[in-house]
């Protein structure tokens, strides 16, 4: 199917209508945030799921409970999300943690308001393409990718969910008060979860144990959280995502971009970051 039969086009950018409709995009405009909540942001594909288990931890005290029990996104709902709306968000104590794939300027006038606290999570956009063209493959809300040349030049010019990552990126590095956001990287995660998960806790000021930090990274890492049905999407319908095309969590590595792309396909990519990232001042761990 095509973009125009599954998707809608919001604030500049490309949603799948299956998971957007009308009405969850009309609830966020609406939301009220609290100055304790967290918000993980992150472009799709960009380790959102690993941070829906590594926050519900810290904020748990390292209680298993949440990520044993509850679906992730349940667990952290997006808020842009059918779901949002019929979870009763408002009713959750504090402090509650959420999600959100949308750019900086797409955020709502009680985010800019409330200033909840934000851990803003990035990836090398090679893996970002990489596990997209994966994905992109095994949805059937999202456009067949076709090659990895087509797939490019969606993906370079944000034709497809969320928009350009490099826009994702750069509005939220660009964002006006940057107290309340916290940035890491994926590949940060990967080298040293432990000392990340330790930066996130005190970014949330909630200090935490050595013990639990270990016991918290230990959960987190990937042959663990491939594990977890509450975490995989094995809860989901194989219309939805076939599995059997490719994994929900694939292979959790930094660098898979190199099994995907071409010589040629690597110039072109690198070439287009170059220009499009030229006046980023911020030192990203895979430059
Ligand atoms: P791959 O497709 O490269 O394996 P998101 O949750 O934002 O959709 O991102 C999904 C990507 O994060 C997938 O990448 C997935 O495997 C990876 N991921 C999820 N949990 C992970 C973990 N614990 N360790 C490493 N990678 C993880």
């Amino acid at each position: 199917m095509t973009e125009s039969e599954l998707y809608v086009e919001y604030k500049g950018v490309f949603l799948p209508k299956h998971l957007h409709p009308p009405d969850s995009l009309k609830y966020y405009e609406d939301f009220t945030f609290r100055p304790d909540d967290v918000l993980i942001v992150t472009y799709p594909k960009s380790g959102t799921t690993w941070l829906q288990e590594i926050v519900p931890l810290i904020l748990s005290g390292g209680d298993l409970t949440p990520v044993q029990t509850i679906p992730n996104w349940d667990r952290v709902p997006w808020l842009e999300e059918h779901r949002a709306k019929i979870l009763n968000l408002e009713q959750r104590p504090s402090p509650r943690a959420f999600a959100t794939h949308y750019h900086y300027n797409m955020m709502n006038e009680s985010f800019l308001k409330v200033k909840p606290k934000v851990v803003y999570v990035m990836r090398n956009p090679k893996d970002v393409f990489t596990s997209s063209f994966h994905y992109y493959g095994m949805a059937s809300y999202l456009v067949n990718p076709g090659t990895a040349d087509e797939f490019l030049e969606k993906f370079l010019s944000g034709k497809i969910m969320f928009g350009s990552w490099f826009d994702h990126v750069k509005g939220w590095l660009g964002a006006k008060e940057q107290d309340h956001i916290f940035h890491i990287a994926y590949e940060e995660l990967l080298q040293d979860l432990a000392g990340s998960v330790s930066k996130i806790a005190e970014f949330l000021e909630k200090p935490l144990s050595p013990e639990v930090i270990r016991k918290i990274s230990d959960n987190c890492v990937f042959k663990n959280m491939k594990q977890n049905k509450m975490s995989n999407y094995s809860l989901v319908p194989e219309e939805f995502m076939d599995q059997k095309k490719s994994e929900f969590l694939r292979k959790g590595i930094a660098g898979d971009w190199k099994n995907l792309l071409t010589e040629v396909q690597t110039a072109k990519f690198d070439a287009f970051y170059q220009e499009k990232m030229k006046d980023v001042k911020y030192k990203f761990v895979w430059d």
